[in-house]
């Protein structure tokens, strides 16, 4: 295959991951939990489809209950009201509503204005960016693969959001940044397991946890959806109740980092003050009042420096035969001393190593 038809393909794969539709009820469980936040404000719907994004559905409907001020929402590349956006149209459209008019409190189209606008709708461009400017809060779901661009813009215009990502962005460093600085943090009602979301008619199903509806719609359920937000609410500020002491034997310290290994979020030990590598799910119970916040390991190209590198090491797989990596492979992962139980290891000879997932280093307050 030449390059440029696998890029193509690739960048088709990323834009099929792109188009995951967002069920009503997910919305409908978070938006919920802020209410206050939305009294009287401008809310921006900008990589929606309007006559098909249940953002737009939910926040239409929901106009008087939270007291918007004003609901927008535009769609990409899209201006026919087909159920799966495909993109396919080079113009887009803006849908403004400023509630009910008639008093039979649902969103007619004549309450609704829908203005054609110049370019495709891109989030990026001039003519979105006014529209951006106008908003309080944006809400939506954004593409996957514009993920670090979206959320960069967002903050740029100092707006407030509430939006869905995969837990992995927080691994970029664009987003790693902003959760450092208390910029961004995880929103209420997605802490784990996966979420379903409506997928186009010509999604390939393959996955396991796949649904077709009787009208022959199709759902995927994704793991690790996550929303992303700078609108607080209370539970963040709950501390986790930590009931374990610290002892050498059961939170080792890494090989290659100055911080001790906590597997599982609600082992942290309460009586230990120095730095402590846990896994990145620790955001979704993460009190900014209960810890701060140092780094995360290196492995992405930034974060905590390791202070050893494992050049000189082989890879070896647990039966014992070598896999022909070099352990330059785990440099910046947070490495423990010794085998792995189950996976590979590292070592020189002397020395056995393995590594952990990504960590985020913490310190208790
Ligand atoms: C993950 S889907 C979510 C759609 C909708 N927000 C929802 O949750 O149901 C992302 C949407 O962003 C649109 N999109 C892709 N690139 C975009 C861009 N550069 N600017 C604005 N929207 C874009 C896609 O067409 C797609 O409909």
């Amino acid at each position: 295959m030449s390059i440029s038809s696998s890029k193509n393909l690739h960048s088709a794969k990323l834009n099929k991951k792109d188009e995951f539709y967002t069920q009503l009820t997910d919305i409908e469980k978070e938006v919920g939990h802020y209410k206050k936040h939305f009294k009287n404000k401008i809310v921006l719907c900008n990589c929606d489809d309007p006559t098909v994004s249940n953002f737009f559905h939910y926040f239409a409907y929901n106009f008087e209950k939270l007291g918007l001020k004003q609901l927008i929402t535009t769609s990409y590349k899209s201006n026919t009201p087909d159920l799966f956006s495909q993109n396919s149209e080079e113009s887009a459209i803006k849908l403004i509503y400023n509630g009910d008019k008639n008093g039979d409190k649902i969103p007619n189209p004549e309450e609704i204005g829908i203005i054609r606008l110049k370019g495709d709708g891109d989030f990026r461009s001039a003519e979105s960016i006014e529209v951006l400017k106008k908003a309080d809060i944006v809400v939506t779901n954004p593409p996957f693969s514009l993920f670090r661009e979206y959320i960069a813009q967002i903050i740029d215009y100092k707006k407030k959001f509430l939006i869905i990502g995969n837990l992995n962005a927080i691994t970029y460093k664009e987003v790693f940044k902003l959760i450092e600085k208390r910029k961004v943090w995880l929103g209420y009602s997605i802490r784990s397991g996966d979420r379903e979301f409506g997928v186009p008619h010509d999604y390939p199903l393959k996955a396991a946890g796949y649904r077709v509806d009787e009208d022959g719609n199709k759902f995927i359920r994704v793991k690790g959806v996550r929303w992303f937000t700078n609108l607080d609410y209370k539970e963040r500020h709950e501390d986790i109740y930590l009931y374990k002491k610290f002892n050498k034997k059961e939170f080792p310290k890494y090989d290659n980092y100055d911080a001790i290994n906590v597997n599982v979020t609600k082992d942290i030990p309460s009586d230990y003050k120095g730095v402590m590598g846990v896994p990145i799910t620790f955001l979704d119970r993460y009190n900014p009042d209960q810890f701060e916040i140092l780094g995360l390991s290196q492995k992405t190209g930034f974060g905590l420096k390791s202070n050893k590198f494992y050049d000189k090491f082989k890879e070896i797989r647990n039966d014992g035969s070598k896999t022909g990596s070099s352990g330059k492979k785990t440099n910046g992962n947070p490495v423990m001393r010794g085998k792995s139980n189950k996976g590979n290891y590292f070592s020189d000879g002397r020395t056995n190593v393995h590594s952990l997932y990504a960590r985020i280093f913490i310190r208790k307050k």
